[in-house]
């Protein structure tokens, strides 16, 4: 078998390029070790920013997403008893961001590929990555499964734990990682949101985060150990701490409602540079992933493939290769400014064991800041809606 682009994994990253690419004309084929119905039911994130939004749109894969996403033009920060609302359409005119789950997006462009005859593999096993050094005569070539694809260029989009960035010899890349002391509990839970907007707060028991999805269902988030386990937290306990956590200004009752679903995600930043190889290019968390606290990695995925996508329609129209030998480093200036937005979210509204009293009043007076001054706010929204 041969293609144009043989693309590992059918995440956000390798689905919309694979769809973009097929826009341009360029065929690519998509392998993907889990099901169709696992990679469309796995909930994660759900903040798009504009530019995502409007990729999507102009794609032709935005009608559901333009009928049942949730447009928002401002997030509250709680803490210290009261809440502050960051005001986008004020601070940031014209942008905002839309609460969409990133499962849908998936449905939508997984729907979009079967549609016009697009090549995705579900079920995919020991897809293995060949050929991959610069300067051979002959183009790489995946193989899975018992069978060969011959590709010219391999897009590894197959998120943290894939084959892809593992197949790069040692040495090539430079990782930088943090792990935080903390994750999330996260849980999907069929009731009425208890706000209009996102609320983020600060407690000292740890940081809380009150999202949506729909008008009936909620999606919250809680700091919890880094060690521990779904199984630790029985519905009672986690509606308590969520309770004790957002329920922390005059007048705000949070509902309650059925968990439909339950999960813990580890708090890392890690970035490998550069995101290429050979004619190997990694998109989205094969490359990079930040906190969740600012919502940035699906964006980010997005931001990856519109930049590949423009490199490789210049490589297949006449060969030219100075796009995709900038993608590594034009992805990358995205990819820092949103850890350090990240990091610094993170740092805002999280405990940390090892603060010490100086530490908390720091943390307490730039909440101040933020939440008073309109330079700061603007930093913080203009960063969160997306820069350009
Ligand atoms: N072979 C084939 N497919 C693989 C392999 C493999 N060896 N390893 C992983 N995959 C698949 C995974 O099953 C998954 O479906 O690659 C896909 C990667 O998708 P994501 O993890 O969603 O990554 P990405 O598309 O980059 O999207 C980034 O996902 O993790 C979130 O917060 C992150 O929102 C961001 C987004
Ligand atoms: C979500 O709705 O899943 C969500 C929202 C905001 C974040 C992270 C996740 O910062």
């Amino acid at each position: 078998m041969r293609t144009q682009v043989g693309i590992i994994g059918a995440g956000p990253a390798g689905l919309l390029l694979s769809h973009l690419l097929h826009l341009r004309g360029i065929s690519s084929v998509v392998l993907e070790q889990r099901s169709r119905d696992y990679v469309e039911r796995r909930v994660r994130a759900g903040v798009l920013e504009q530019g995502t939004v409007d990729t999507l749109v102009e794609a032709g894969v935005g009608e559901r997403l333009l009928r049942e996403g949730l447009p928002h033009h401002g997030i509250e920060l709680r803490y210290g008893g009261a809440g502050h609302r960051v005001a986008f359409e004020k601070l940031v005119p014209g942008r905002s961001i839309t609460v969409y789950g990133q499962q849908e997006v998936v449905k939508d462009l997984i729907a979009a590929r079967l549609a016009a005859g697009g090549d995705v593999r579900f079920e995919v096993e020991d897809v293995a990555l060949h050929s991959l050094e610069p300067g051979l005569d002959s183009g790489p070539y995946l193989t899975f499964g018992g069978e060969r694809l011959d590709c010219d260029v391999i897009a590894g989009c197959d998120g943290f734990h894939g084959v892809s960035r593992p197949a790069i010899p040692e040495g090539v890349l430079s990782v930088y990682e943090r792990d935080y002391p903390f994750a999330w509990l996260g849980i999907l839970a069929r009731v009425a949101p208890s706000s209009e907007e996102l609320i983020y707060t600060r407690t000292e028991r740890g940081f809380a985060l009150h999202s949506m999805r729909s008008p009936t269902v909620s999606r919250f988030y809680l700091q919890v150990p880094a060690d521990t386990k779904a199984e630790y937290w029985p519905d009672e306990r986690i509606w308590a701490e969520l309770k004790a956590r957002l329920e922390s200004v005059p007048g705000f009752t949070l509902t309650t409602g059925e968990i439909m679903e339950k999960g813990v995600t580890p708090m890392r930043a890690f970035v490998a540079e550069p995101m290429q190889y050979g004619r190997l290019y990694l998109a989205g968390d094969a490359a990079h992933i930040v906190p969740p606290t600012g919502a940035k990695g699906l964006n980010l995925a997005v931001a990856d493939v519109r930049v590949l996508t423009e490199a490789l329609a210049a490589y297949f129209a006449d060969g030219s290769t100075e796009l995709l030998d900038g993608y590594s480093a034009a992805c990358l200036k995205r990819v820092w400014r949103a850890q350090h937005f990240s990091w610094w979210m993170t740092t805002l509204l999280h405990t940390f064991e090892d603060d010490d009293p100086y530490g908390r009043r720091l943390q307490l007076s730039y909440l101040d800041y933020v939440t008073s001054s309109e330079a700061a706010a603007t930093t913080l929204a203009e960063n969160y809606v997306g820069l350009p």
